[in-house]
Order: C-alpha cells, then sequence, then structure tokens
C-alpha cells in the first residue's frame, strides 16, 4: 500500500473558505477572480500578459490556433514530453517534427533543431523537463535566424528561471499547468504568459468562442460578435479562487521542495548504477518538481525496482512512459521507428519519479532515502 504519494494537492482552510465565498455568489464563470488569479500570475512570473485557461493542453493549443497553425505547417517538438505537447500542434493540423532530448536533464537537444527545418517550420515546442530549464539562450537565437514562434511548455516549471527571468519569457509565451500534483492546483486548469499583447488578446477571444466582446465589455447580456472560430477553454471562478490562494503561498513550497530534493541527495548513497538529474547549474534555476533517478545498469528492470518502491510504501511516477513518436498514434501516423530518440528513450524507460512536494514529513523523506539505499 502506497503511505507516501508521489503527489498531493496542498489545500488548507484558505483555499476551503475562498471557494465556499465563491459558491455563495451567482458568479461562477467569467468573473474577476480570473483576472485577479492572471494579475498575481503575471505579477510572480514577471511576464506582461496573462490569461487563464481549462488546462495546459488547452493553452498550447489555444496559442497554436492564435498563429494560425494549421495543416501544412510543420513545429518542431522535443520528443521527451507529455503527450499534450505534441497533441496540442497534431489538433491545428500540423505536423509535429521530433526530435532527441539532450541525455543530461531530459530538455531539447538544441544541437538537432536546425537539421531540421524547412520552409513548412512555423515554430518551436520545448519543454522544461521535470522544472530544468532548456537552453532558452540557443532556442531564441534560432528561432530569430528562421523567423520561427517559440512556444514554452512550463507545465512542471512553476518556479524556474534563467538568471532572474523566469521561463516561459524567453519565447513568445509560456504555459503552465495546474493538474492536482502541478507545483500549484486549481483542480485541472492552467495559464498562458506572454509579453505580446496582441496574442494574449487574440486568444481571451478564442478561449471564449471567438467572440469580440469579453462579458466584462458587454452593454447588454448576450452582445456580441463572433470574431474568429473559438472554442470554450475558460478557466471558472472556483479554480481560479483556489488559485489565487495557492501563488500567494507558492514562495513557501518552492522552498519546502528545495529542501527536500537537497536532503534526500544528502541521504542517498550514490553508487554507480543509478544517476540523479541534477537542478542548479548556474545560470539555470529549476523548480524540483521531482528527484529523478536514472538507471544506469541495464540488468537492473525498471518495473522491479518500482514495484519494490510501491511495496515500501512510496508513490513514484514516470515521466514519461514512451518517446512521444514511440506512442502508439503517432507510430501509426508517420511510421516513426523505435530507437531513434536514443536520450528520450533513456529518460522515458529507464527513469523513476521521487516525490518532493510539500506533503513530505522528515520523516518521509528519511524513509525514501532509506528505501532507495536499500531497493537500488
Ligand atoms: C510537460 C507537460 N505538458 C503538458 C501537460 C498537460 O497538462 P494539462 O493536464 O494541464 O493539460 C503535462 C501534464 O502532466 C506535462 O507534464
Amino acid at each position: 500500500m502506497i503511505k507516501i504519494p508521489f503527489g498531493r494537492p496542498d489545500i488548507t482552510s484558505n483555499e476551503i473558505k475562498s471557494v465556499v465565498k465563491v459558491l455563495k455568489n451567482p458568479i461562477l464563470a467569467h468573473g474577476p477572480l480570473s483576472h485577479k488569479f492572471e494579475n498575481f500570475f503575471a505579477k510572480y512570473t514577471g511576464s506582461k500578459f496573462a490569461t487563464t485557461v481549462s488546462s495546459c493542453t488547452a493553452g498550447m493549443h489555444l496559442f497554436y490556433i492564435a498563429n494560425e497553425i494549421k495543416k501544412g505547417d510543420e513545429v518542431i517538438v522535443t520528443s521527451q514530453s507529455h503527450i499534450s505537447t505534441a497533441h496540442s500542434i497534431s489538433l491545428t493540423g500540423a505536423k509535429p517534427i521530433f526530435i532527441d532530448c539532450n541525455s543530461i536533464n531530459g530538455t531539447i537537444d538544441v544541437g538537432k533543431i536546425e537539421e531540421k527545418i524547412t520552409k513548412k517550420t512555423k515554430a518551436i515546442s520545448l519543454v522544461h523537463h521535470l522544472g530544468n530549464p532548456a537552453d532558452m539562450n540557443t532556442i531564441t537565437k534560432i528561432a530569430k535566424k528562421y523567423k520561427l514562434l517559440v512556444l514554452e511548455d512550463c507545465a512542471t516549471a512553476l518556479g524556474a528561471k534563467i538568471n532572474k527571468k523566469h521561463v516561459g519569457n524567453f519565447g513568445d509565451a509560456g504555459v503552465f499547468s495546474f493538474y492536482p500534483i502541478k507545483h500549484i492546483t486549481t483542480g485541472e486548469g492552467g495559464i498562458i504568459i506572454s509579453n505580446n499583447k496582441k496574442i494574449i488578446d487574440k486568444i481571451n477571444m478564442l478561449k471564449a468562442f471567438g467572440v469580440n466582446k469579453s462579458y466584462l465589455k458587454r452593454r447588454v447580456p448576450g452582445e456580441y460578435d463572433a470574431e474568429y472560430l473559438g472554442l470554450n477553454y475558460r478557466m471558472n471562478e472556483i479554480s481560479a479562487a483556489i488559485g489565487i490562494e495557492q501563488i500567494k503561498r507558492f514562495n513557501k513550497f518552492l522552498k519546502i521542495r528545495k529542501q527536500n530534493y537537497n536532503y534526500l541527495l544528502s541521504k542517498i548513497i550514490k553508487k554507480k548504477t543509478f544517476d540523479i538529474v541534477k537542478f542548479n547549474n548556474k545560470p539555470y534555476y529549476g523548480s524540483y518538481y521531482c528527484l529523478c533517478i536514472i538507471i544506469k545498469d541495464k540488468n537492473i528492470n525498471r518495473l522491479d525496482i518500482i514495484n519494490k518502491l510501491n511495496n515500501e510504501g512510496i508513490g513514484t511516477s514516470i515521466y514519461y512512459p514512451k518517446p512521444i513518436p514511440e506512442m502508439k498514434y503517432y507510430k501509426k501516423k508517420y511510421g516513426y521507428s523505435s530507437l531513434k530518440f536514443k536520450n528520450a528513450e533513456k529518460f522515458s524507460y529507464r527513469s523513476i519519479a521521487m516525490p518532493l512536494g510539500t506533503h513530505l514529513t522528515k520523516k518521509n523523506l528519511n524513509t525514501i532515502a532509506k528505501s532507495i539505499n536499500k531497493v537500488l
């Protein structure tokens, strides 16, 4: 039985009280709280603009629609990520062009981007994998040279920075996830940050059916026109109320995650059979999403290790189960062969994600370290 879960939302009476307050009001959607959360989030990340959405997937999809990415276009994307990073491209009809990640921290291999650029390439999509920032300096240089858009998938990277700049501010937009086990939660939800007003203004219309007047700007209820083919990807007020309380406490969350990581690192006995992915190679500052163990010894069966850790009561996770091009949908559609994305395969098939969240007590951390030392 799992006694120490991999992740657990950090919900206090503040979140509960704020949700109850929303429920006592008639405004449950497109109200003031989503805007308040947007302001808080933009301020925290140092971004000019932010707009809430129903998930990170919705946010990435909206970014591509807003930039008119369509069938016939290509988007260069890392093969080491959640399926959502590629699906949000495919949903527009464009083709994701997968490239491998690097072997150090699983972020996109920037040395492989240029060779994949064609006349059809419109954008680069990268992931700050498990809270380790990608090499944005190189990526933005390439994007500038070929006039490409850059989308940062920051789903697991709230709080990560390069120098003093938060991730999500280097490309044209950055999208975060508020799924329950992420750094902060809104139940389900996401947010897009950007320093480009035009992108955010268009996304604001597209996330609400493509209509030209927000709820707040209508002189008469129901008075609007549809300017674009849009969706309903908005965040509701209950989620936004939770998000406001969460972002207020995020600095504390991040500090605890960092302490948990450093404590585990000090207690785990180093062995030649495995590596631990490092954070904070200056000027890169990570967000400590999880402690990622990579099993080096090919004779060790990962599933056995996971089962043993789970039997010790420790929750684990895998990020991610397969390189995206090797997932059934993409394999069938584009015929990608295995063994092409070597580094992504290493992360997908040989890594184990250990918990770092705010739910862990000192006793839990000692149990986790003891079990790793025993099992590995
Ligand atoms: C890197 C990455 N991108 C996107 C997503 C999807 O986020 P959401 O569930 O908010 O759509 C996830 C979810 O875990 C993720 O890890």
